[in-house]
């Protein structure tokens, strides 16, 4: 029967692959007397159907094997709303842009998820919770962007409703949430949120997840609540790679946050925009929600001042060089904080850097030849001053072995090296070569009491080394190989330039 056909597919396609395994190994036992052969044969069809229909979404040669990449697709992040439907979805799609053909709204009633659209073109939304560590005005301010995204390419028009029953509501939840044990959060990666199709208005979010709102480190909350709003209006995943609604995450790039596809699914179902035109702003401007340059269009004419805008977020990277002045490093700009607690910026860092990537994950200044070092995927930079040593950008990861996105780089000055932190390893690196040292990488445990997943560390002349971690540091004893001192860097470390600013922060 048809029921069961689906609900087979469903387990395969979207449970932890560990189970979709097991449902694999089952067809493959040796068929004993006894068996019905009619039905084995049928849901080992069913299995390699439903293999198939997750490598065709995602990009996979469509064996119907659970081979190895295949199985590795199924524990990326992403989405957790299920694929049943988007192939054909798809092809309505493609259809009628090729050939003009009016889209076929599918027979989807036998084995629907009550998919459709809403009726009226003014949804109100509300944000139920609050994710954690992540300001309230941040986030409020990303979902209304991530509404506008799709308002501004079509007939739709959202309203946040403050407190009053809503349309669409956007909820986080840790682990079994009560909508079923398939839809579970999983902790950590995995499944990152997952929404109902119209008209239910659910979206929720996995609170387990590290979300953020700038180009650094954790995932991306304003990519995945468009991405989920666009389900909760009824598009269902697209086979374009580059497309919002894709069923992979998506980093946000240079490019426009939605792509044809996208466009052409919501005007689908909503119509295009009643002013004709689709206004859409390439996704660079949406990597920092908390970024001063949205402050700035505010305050210029009052005369705003911010050098010491990053006292209020996290950074991305921190060091020091050998007169003591402070570099941080956040999104595409850096601040420098001289010795006496003086902090001048935001300035670009490729006006300083030319050559840099837009973002970097962790820098480091060397005290052994004084150059900058610069780290970003796989990739590494060197410079003296301004100038960008030959050979570089170099593919460090492949060459030298470092880990790729490293979370902190740090000059260590008693082993005269430079140390990469990924999650819950160090690395050791000569610095002219860029190796990482035999033995490495070991674990984080050898640095008593430094957390993981670190912003930003650096050596000062007192001989400790500081480590930061969103407002946290963490003062480091390399002697006794002891975390001594921990607390609030921007309140209580003033030689990070902030002390006026934390006290600006309480009275605004
Ligand atoms: C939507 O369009 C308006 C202009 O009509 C623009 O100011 C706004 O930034 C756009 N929003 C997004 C998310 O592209
Ligand atoms: C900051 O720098 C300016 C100019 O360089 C100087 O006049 C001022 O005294 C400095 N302030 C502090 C607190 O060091
Ligand atoms: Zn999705
Ligand atoms: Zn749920």
């Amino acid at each position: 029967p048809e029921s069961d056909h689906r609900s087979i597919q469903l387990r395969i396609v979207h449970t932890d692959w560990p189970a979709a395994l097991q449902e694999f190994r089952h067809e493959s036992l040796p068929v004993l007397p006894g068996d019905d052969l009619d039905q084995r044969a049928s849901s080992a069809n069913q299995v390699l159907l439903s293999c198939r229909e997750f490598q065709w979404v995602y990009h996979l040669p469509p064996s119907g094997a659970l081979d190895a990449s295949t199985i590795r697709h199924m524990s990326l992040p992403r989405c957790g709303v299920n694929d049943l439907d988007s192939r054909s979805a798809w092809k309505d799609r493609v259809d009628s842009m090729l050939l003009g053909r009016a889209v076929r709204r599918r027979r989807r009633k036998r084995f629907s998820h009550q998919s459709g659209k809403w009726y009226k073109r003014h949804l109100t939304y509300r944000v139920v919770n609050w994710p954690r560590y992540l300001p309230e005005h941040q986030v409020r301010q990303a979902v209304k962007a991530a509404f506008e995204l799709w308002s501004n390419v079509s007939s739709l028009v959202f309203w946040e409703a403050a407190g009053d029953p809503a349309d669409i509501r956007l909820t986080f939840f840790h682990g079994d949430h009560n909508d079923g044990v398939d839809n579970a959060f999983d902790g950590p990666g995995g499944a990152l949120a997952h929404a109902f199709f119209p008209r239910r208005g659910e979206a929720h979010f996995d609170n387990d997840e590290r979300w953020s709102l700038d180009s650094g480190k954790g995932r991306n909350l304003f990519v995945v609540v468009a991405h989920e709003i666009g389900h909760t209006l009824g598009l269902e995943h697209s086979p374009v790679r580059s497309a919002l609604m894709s069923p992979y995450y998506k980093k946000l790039g240079k490019d426009f946050v939605l792509n044809w596809d996208d466009i052409l699914s919501v005007q689908n179902l909503y119509g295009k925009p009643p002013r004709g035109s689709v206004v859409q702003l390439p996704g660079k401007l949406f990597a920092h929600f908390q970024d001063w340059s949205q402050d700035l269009e505010g305050t210029e004419h009052q005369g705003g001042d911010h050098s010491s805008h990053y006292c209020w977020s996290f950074f991305d990277a921190i060091t020091m060089d050998l007169e003591d002045n402070l570099y941080i490093f956040k999104g595409g700009h850096y601040w420098i904080v001289s010795k006496g607690g003086n902090a001048t910026g935001p300035d670009l860092l490729r006006a300083m850097w030319p050559g840099l990537p837009s973002t970097i994950d962790a820098a480091a200044f060397s005290e052994e030849d004084g150059k900058f070092y610069f780290f970003k995927g796989g990739r590494c930079w060197r410079y003296k001053g301004s100038s960008l040593d030959a050979g570089f950008p170099q593919k460090c990861s492949s060459t030298g072995d470092l880990p790729r996105h490293p979370d902190t780089a740090l000059y260590f000055q008693p082993l005269h090296h430079l140390v990469l932190f990924k999650g819950p390893k160090y690395y050791m690196v000569r610095g002219e070569s860029l190796q990482v040292e035999p033995y490495y990488p070991r674990s984080l445990k050898d640095w008593g009491g430094v957390p993981a997943m670190a912003n930003g560390a650096l050596t000062r002349h007192d001989g400790f080394v500081y480590f930061f971690r969103n407002d946290q540091f963490w003062k480091f004893n390399p002697d006794t190989l002891r975390v001594v001192e921990s607390g609030k860097w921007a309140s209580q470390l003033g030689w990070l330039g902030c002390q006026d600013a934390a006290l600006n922060q309480a009275v605004v």
